[in-house]
């Protein structure tokens, strides 16, 4: 079993698309996708699991969908909080908390984070305002403060110093990174963090996701061979023997 899955949800825009509908009733139709596939991990008892909601790119989209894209995130916050904390999730966010999120919006998300922090059964990570690059230089900037302050040897920095700056330290890096709709790639994601992960991409479009295609991605993943660069005991790159 997996300990951590990342999850690109991807195809809004296409879905509303190819219904005649608007993009953002494709992001509505993407929160039943998304609570259902909650539902899932927490039957299969999956510790973390991780969304991808708004990256720092998507600030170039149109401003209306922009807005929506902040209404929509703060209204499933707060629609969904109190039942997310009975059922023992930890809700949690990684990105960057000031610049264009809104005052109020932010808020919420401290809020959130605050009511759920005790709960141990699943720890779900909302990737808003976030980008891989913006979470490594934020890294490197608390670093060099580190450095500055004669704090930190720049001789003694090591792959677990930055590891210990990012937005989630006691977050293990995912083993599994789904990412649908029919697109291969990893637009700023988790990049630090996805260095050995294994990735399993999907044409089904994320309005129509649900629990079962995260249990066929798990299945995938068990039949892949992960070997950290290594190889097995016999001496097989392939582990397979
Ligand atoms: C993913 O769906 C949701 C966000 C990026 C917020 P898209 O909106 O990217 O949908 P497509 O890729 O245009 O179909
Ligand atoms: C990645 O999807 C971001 C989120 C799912 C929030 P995008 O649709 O923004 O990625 P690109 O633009 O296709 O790479
Ligand atoms: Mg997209």
């Amino acid at each position: 079993m997996p300990k951590h899955v990342a999850i690109v949800m991807d195809g809004n825009g296409r879905w509303a698309q190819r219904r005649g509908l608007k993009r953002t009733d494709g992001h509505a139709a993407g929160e039943e996708a998304l609570f259902d596939t909650v539902e899932g991990a927490l039957e299969i008892g999956l510790p973390w699991m991780t969304v991808y909601a708004f990256s720092t790119e998507n600030w170039r989209r149109p401003l209306d969908e922009v807005r929506f894209l902040m209404r929509f995130n703060e209204s499933i916050l707060l629609r969904r909080r109190d039942d997310l904390n009975e059922r023992g999730v930890r809700v949690r966010f990684i990105g960057r908390r000031g610049g264009r999120v809104p005052r109020r919006v932010a808020q919420h998300i401290a809020d959130t984070e605050a009511l759920t922090a005790k709960n141990r059964r699943m720890t779900l990570t909302f990737a808003f305002n976030y980008g891989g690059r913006a979470e490594i230089v934020d890294a490197v900037r608390k670093l060099a403060e580190e450095v500055a302050a004669g704090k930190v040897k720049p001789g003694s920095i090591d792959e677990r110093s930055i590891a210990r700056h990012l937005y989630a330290p006691d977050m293990p890096d995912p083993d599994l990174m789904v990412r649908t709709s029919g697109e291969y790639r990893i637009s700023n994601y988790l990049l630090w963090e996805v260095a050995y992960s294994e990735l399993v991409f999907t044409d089904v479009l994320w309005p129509d996701f649900r629990r079962e295609n995260l249990f066929d991605a798990i299945s995938e993943f068990q039949g892949r061979s992960r070997r950290f660069g290594a190889i097995d005991a016999d001496g097989n790159p392939t582990g397979d023997a």
